[in-house]
């Protein structure tokens, strides 16, 4: 009978085992697989792991400070962060391609990451890399039946060649609900947790068009309002996540106040899924979308229009890039 705190009793020592006195390395993304193994191997390890965030500038509203400040407080763990915004939006400047975006993000990331490692090597014996490898990660990377690869995702990513590390995996052996359990057990704060899922090249992937400071600015602010009023709506567990997409390209015509406006269109990409493979649209009550649309309009001066996206997975994907 595996109990939660059974799991965590005996990853705990397993942790303490395998790093002896050593020191560990943690990268963390914002989400739920990251941050409950740096957890447990915080509770192992205690001070001998330091925490590495990478603020990559496509972040939304209030992910940094929720690992800075959340979930710094719920563990006491050791954290750096790496503010690469200005790196990533030069890396960035004048694409447009889907494919193209991704790579960049992942290649940046990489060369952010290593660099925090190289610097904490110089400085400490850290020998040890905490990854979130969780059970099904494991058994897709094990080459199951030539499942195509759509879209390229950069955070299932090889290690680097010249930075000599054990991995240290403790979710390896756990499914998605398990480690939102484990989580709750070792005093994470909800709001990383429940997460929904978030793609690593995060807000990069859904301003449609190139990707400017400013444009993260209008979509961060439209995404945080959709957010806000599908959690006050109480629709978040119902929902497996919604994209916010701003069509950066795209103009259209509008009337508000008494002039004419030409804002851009905020997409609505609300679905329901089990595993992201398939997904259906989830029917959010108009209310809830009125209340969405007209605070949008309201609140952000670029947008002028929101649209609701009704495709399924087939044929669209949930993610617009
Ligand atoms: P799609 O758009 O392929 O998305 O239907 C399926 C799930 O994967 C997420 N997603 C990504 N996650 N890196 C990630 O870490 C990526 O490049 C990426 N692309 C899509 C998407 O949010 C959805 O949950």
């Amino acid at each position: 009978q595996w109990t939660t705190s059974s799991i965590v009793d005996e990853q705990v020592a397993r942790i303490r085992e395998q790093v002896g006195d050593g020191k560990a390395i943690c990268g963390l993304s914002g989400g739920v697989d990251s941050a409950v193994a740096a957890a447990l191997v915080q509770r192992a390890i205690g001070d001998r792991l330091t925490c590495v965030f990478v603020d990559h500038g496509l972040l939304r509203a209030g992910e940094r400070a929720q690992v800075e400040r959340d979930f710094v407080a719920a563990t006491g763990v050791n954290l750096i962060t790496v503010d690469a915004r200005e790196r990533f939006l030069d890396a960035l400047k004048g694409v447009t391609d889907p494919e193209q975006k991704r790579k960049i993000i992942g290649r940046e990331f990489i060369r952010v990451f290593e660099q925090a490692e190289r610097d904490l090597k110089a400085e400490g014996d850290y020998g040890f890399l905490v990854q979130g490898t969780l059970y099904p990660d494991v058994v897709e990377s094990g080459g199951g039946a030539g499942a195509a690869n759509i879209k390229s995702h950069h955070n299932v990513g090889g290690l680097p060649d010249d930075l000599q590390f054990s991995l240290v995996e403790p979710l390896r052996a756990l499914f998605k609900d398990e480690v939102r359990r484990v989580g709750t057990e070792l005093g994470l704060p909800e709001t990383i947790v429940q997460r929904q899922p978030f793609p690593g090249p995060g807000l990069g992937i859904r301003i449609i068009g190139e990707v400017t400071g400013e444009r993260l600015d209008v979509l961060r602010k439209a995404d945080a309002i959709a957010r806000e009023e599908l959690t006050a709506a109480g629709l978040d567990r119902q929902i497996w996540q919604c994209p916010v997409v701003l069509l950066a390209d795209v103009r259209s015509v509008g009337v508000q106040g008494d002039g004419r406006t030409y804002g851009h269109p905020i997409v609505l990409r609300p679905v329901s899924s089990e595993d992201a493979m398939t997904a259906d649209w989830t029917r959010l009550p108009y209310d809830v979308l009125e209340r969405i649309s007209t605070r949008i309009t309201n609140e952000v001066a670029e947008v002028n229009r929101v649209v609701l996206d009704v495709t399924s997975k087939p044929p669209g994907t949930i993610e617009w890039e």
